[in-house]
């Protein structure tokens, strides 16, 4: 059940990260900045409402990252699951 839960929060947080930063690039006004010219100054990311989620998002998929890679060596090293056969590394168990 905890592997689920992390799956879905990381697909998720990815969904979140993505979806408020391309908000708090619409939100601050930066699509002229980026993709005109080239001249103009980017403003400030930091003051738009969407960056604390974009940021929070950020932070929770690292953490979950850490977890979720925690996890499989734990299962690979520990309980001798070879759960990382799944991704091409070493022989799955017969
Ligand atoms: C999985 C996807 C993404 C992750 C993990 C991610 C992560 C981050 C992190 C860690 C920061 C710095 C946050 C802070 O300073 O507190 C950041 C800043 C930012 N991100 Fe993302 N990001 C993702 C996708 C996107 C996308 C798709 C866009 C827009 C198309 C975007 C736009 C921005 C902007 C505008 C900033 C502010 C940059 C600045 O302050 O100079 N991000 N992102």
């Amino acid at each position: 059940m905890a592997e689920r839960t992390v799956r879905v929060l990381l697909y998720l947080s990815v969904f979140a990260a993505i979806g408020s930063g391309i908000a708090t690039i619409l939100i601050a006004g930066a699509e002229l900045p980026l993709f005109g010219s080239g001249t103009l100054a980017l403003p400030d990311f930091e003051t738009a409402p969407g960056f604390s989620i974009h940021s929070t998002a950020a932070g929770i998929l690292l953490l979950l990252s850490i977890g979720h890679g925690g996890a499989a060596l734990w299962h690979q090293l520990i309980a001798k699951q070879r759960v990382l056969a799944r991704i091409g590394i070493g022989r799955p168990r017969r």
